[in-house]
């Protein structure tokens, strides 16, 4: 049987490899740094009902699919990997300080209510009992009781061990190049020179993937995210906080025994890894603001990577038009959460030769995708938070 080859040792890449090699599949995972991309980054929420967007029901659907899947996933890969990943089954809670954004809040609440999904809302007190540690001058809120978070860190680790217990070949090597002789892929070629050889090749380099010698358009772009870690926040939160500040967004995720992620910026500057001090300044200021006593946890780390941006936000999953090349990246502001499904159908399409209906909306050449808008105006956008 010829060999994949997954170019890629973040979450889905990982996720993929151990799937297809749980079924039986040779597989070798090429990455010179396993997981320092975005996977490094992520806050790990499990949020498709709070992060739900207008014109986005197909998504959602992708997302509320890969959620489902996510006990059965970590029972897993904990089980194969004897690693805790820190699932948090506390639910969400998102909240709003002035007038706007509770106007905000409401059409986020019509909308989600309008798609039959489970939220309720909150009254300022209802919010404190729930968190008690979040600023009596906030205006409201909803509880989101499904939507969860698990530690991304954790989760990586757990999927490099279970994948090597399970036979994939991780090799830490440069990728230079993808390999491709009379119009279909062969592989792999390394920086120092060697060559992989498959037959297949799974994309799944985040961020970095149209940036491949030899790979063809894919429309991905970087999505520059600045993210903190804190420490000290030992029963500080119960689950993920997100708020609208005057109309700025922030998210608070505490992980492990006593670590709390905030973020983050969602900023279209192209690979640019500074860490800002407005950035950093904008983050705490906001976290201050929705959590008082954030002002007395350590600051641990600042940090910047890339979501895998495309067009209409969702990811690509699939074959392309290049034989042997198979995409799964794109995944945008939702790479931890989709983990369990792009596994599940890349593997069922690398087995079966199909790509399952639930993919079948984001195969790489959908309608929806248009070439990503590379104005001066689109380039200068940036800087605004967001949750997810
Ligand atoms: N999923 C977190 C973010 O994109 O900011």
């Amino acid at each position: 049987m010829s060999e994949i080859v997954v170019a890629g040792g973040g979450l889905i890449g990982l996720a993929v490899a151990w799937r297809c090699a749980q079924r039986g599949l040779p597989v070798t995972v090429i990455d010179e740094a396993p997981g320092s991309g975005a996977s490094y980054a992520a806050a790990g929420m499990l949020a498709p009902v709070s992060e739900v967007t207008y014109g986005e029901e197909a998504l959602l659907a992708l997302c509320q699919a890969s959620l489902q899947r996510f006990p059965a996933f970590v029972t897993d890969v904990q089980a194969a990997s004897g690693i805790d990943v820190g699932l948090r089954t506390a639910g969400t809670v998102v909240v709003g300080f002035d007038t706007d954004d509770m106007r905000a809040l409401q059409d986020l609440h019509a909308y989600q209510d309008e798609l039959g999904l489970a939220v309720e809302r909150l009254t300022p007190r209802q919010v404190r009992r729930r968190e008690p540690s979040l600023t009596p001058r906030l205006r409201g809120g909803l509880a989101v009781a499904g939507d969860h978070s698990v530690d991304g860190r954790s989760l990586h680790a757990a999927l490099l061990a279970a994948a090597q217990a399970a036979g994939v070949r991780i090799r830490r090597a440069r990728i230079a190049a993808l390999g491709v002789t009379g119009g279909r892929v062969t592989g792999l070629q390394l920086a120092d020179g060697a060559e992989v050889r498959g037959d297949t090749v799974v994309a799944a380099l985040g961020a970095r993937t149209g940036a491949l010698p030899g790979m063809p358009a894919v429309g991905v772009r970087p999505v520059k995210g600045q993210i903190l870690r804190l420490r000290g926040a030992a029963g500080l939160l119960a689950g993920t906080v997100r708020a609208l500040v005057r109309g700025r967004q922030v998210y608070l995720v505490p992980y492990a025994e006593d670590r709390l992620v905030v973020g983050a910026t969602v900023e279209d500057r192209g690979f640019d890894a500074t860490v800002t001090v407005g950035a950093v300044h904008d983050l705490l200021r906001d976290a201050i603001e929705v959590v008082p006593a954030v002002s007395e946890l350590e600051l641990v780390e600042v940090l910047a990577r890339w979501r895998p941006g495309t067009s209409d936000n969702a990811p690509l999953l699939g074959p392309t038009e290049l034989p042997g090349l198979v995409l799964a990246t794109g995944h945008y502001r939702n790479g931890v959460l989709l983990t369990p499904v792009t596994a599940e159908v890349i593997t069922d399409l690398l087995i079966s030769g199909r790509l399952p209906q639930l993919a079948v909306p984001f195969t790489p050449h959908r309608a929806s995708l248009r070439p990503p808008d590379r104005t001066p105006a689109a380039q200068a956008s940036g800087g605004d938070h967001s949750c997810s």
